[in-house]
């Protein structure tokens, strides 16, 4: 009903405009007089020091969490990490030794595929961190500790607030690892704490300015194809964009790292071809522009996300979204709000069921 839905078209929509909050009700416990505590973490500095190698399994938007995570986590504390599809990761017979940590991601805490890996790293031996939104859920319980999102229900299929609350998460769990290992400065652990503090008011000034969104979404109905573009982190946004876009549109939708357009992809661009590209960290600007250019001159029309400071950016996009300022690891979680935004109105013009897109399940409790 209109009343469960607080005034909004679709739950997808309440979910969207919830961000703010859930992501602030996620950092805010375990934020104390300005320090970083991760009490339900279960790992003492010793454990933290001896960690050699960190596996993230997930499944569809908890996977591209994962991908994002990668690079806070390899950049912050220097742990490798490798980010592995739930369905894949049992049959490939992992390497799980000593030192190994598994992050498993989980917004129902359900999905079969994800159950069954961590059910294969506890069999081996190795410990198990839950990022879990549904408190008491079979992940919840069977990991060894859970670190909880708070994203509070969420009831549209494609998945937007627990997703940002999983990319929180995971920032702090790698700026607490880095300190941990003594691999940041105080004063850079500071500033990461009060760009983290800050994303839940720019979150909302992305929300509060939707009528250039609802604009471009009305240019992409038509769209047989659409592709997205990014390099690094912006890579990582890229999939979770494309992904969103195809699971409620039904508009086909690929995400390529900028760089890997010559080797294949960029054979499908034409005269007209919607290109979504990402520009948000500064030392691969110059790189993605010339990606960016090179698809521009094939006739594609590009529809860029960059930073609020970028003075190229005018230069390349026909349709152009600026973000707010925040350090360079935390571009996913201010990025992704206009391509969820750009989904949920595309779909909403072609007339699609929006919060419960064909074929697809909430949650996923079959192999
Ligand atoms: C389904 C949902 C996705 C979700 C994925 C993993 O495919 O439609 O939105 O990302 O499952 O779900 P989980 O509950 O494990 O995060």
């Amino acid at each position: 009903s209109a009343a469960e839905k607080g005034g909004y078209t679709h739950f997808m929509l309440k979910e969207i405009h919830e961000q703010p909050k859930a992501v602030k009700d996620t950092i805010s416990p375990r934020i104390k007089d300005g320090r970083l505590t991760i009490e339900e973490l279960g790992m003492s500095d010793e454990d933290i020091k001896s960690l050699k190698k960190i596996y993230i399994v997930a499944c569809g938007s908890a996977y591209h969490v994962g991908i994002s995570a990668k690079y806070v986590i390899e950049g912050l504390s220097r742990i490798p990490v490798e980010v592995d599809l739930a369905s894949e990761f049992r049959y490939r017979n992992p390497i799980l030794e000593e030192g190994t940590l598994v992050v498993i991601i989980s917004q129902s805490g359900e999905t079969a595929d994800s159950l069954a890996a961590l059910r294969e790293a506890k069999k081996q031996g190795v410990k198990v961190l839950g990022i879990v939104n549904v408190v008491g859920s079979s992940i919840a319980r069977e990991s060894d500790n859970v670190m909880y999102t708070w994203a509070g229900p969420e009831i549209a299929v494609a998945t937007t607030k627990a997703y940002s609350t999983q990319l929180v998460a995971l920032y702090m769990l790698a700026m607490y690892f880095a300190d941990v290992k003594g691999k940041i400065a105080k004063e850079e652990l500071q500033g990461l704490i009060e760009d983290l503090i800050k994303l839940p008011e720019q979150i909302q000034s992305l929300l509060d300015d939707v009528e250039q969104i609802q604009y471009f979404a009305s240019q992409y109905v038509a769209a047989k194809d659409i592709f997205f573009i990014g390099r690094g982190i912006d890579y990582a946004t890229a999939l979770e964009g494309s992904l969103k876009l195809k699971e409620i549109s039904y508009i086909h939708s690929e995400a390529y790292p900028a760089g890997e357009l010559k080797h294949g992809t960029i054979s499908l661009i034409e005269e007209g071809t919607l290109v979504t590209a990402l520009l948000t960290q500064e030392e691969l600007y110059k790189k993605t522009m010339s990606n960016i250019v090179e698809v521009q001159t094939r006739g594609a029309f590009i529809m860029l996300i960059t930073n609020d400071d970028n003075q190229e950016a005018n230069k390349v996009g026909e349709f152009v979204i600026l973000i707010p300022k925040t350090n360079k690891y935390f571009t996913t979680s201010l990025a992704v709000i206009p391509l969820q935004l750009l989904s949920y109105y595309v779909s909403v013009g072609k007339g699609c069921d929006v919060d419960k897109p064909r074929n697809l399940a909430k949650s996923v409790t079959v192999e």
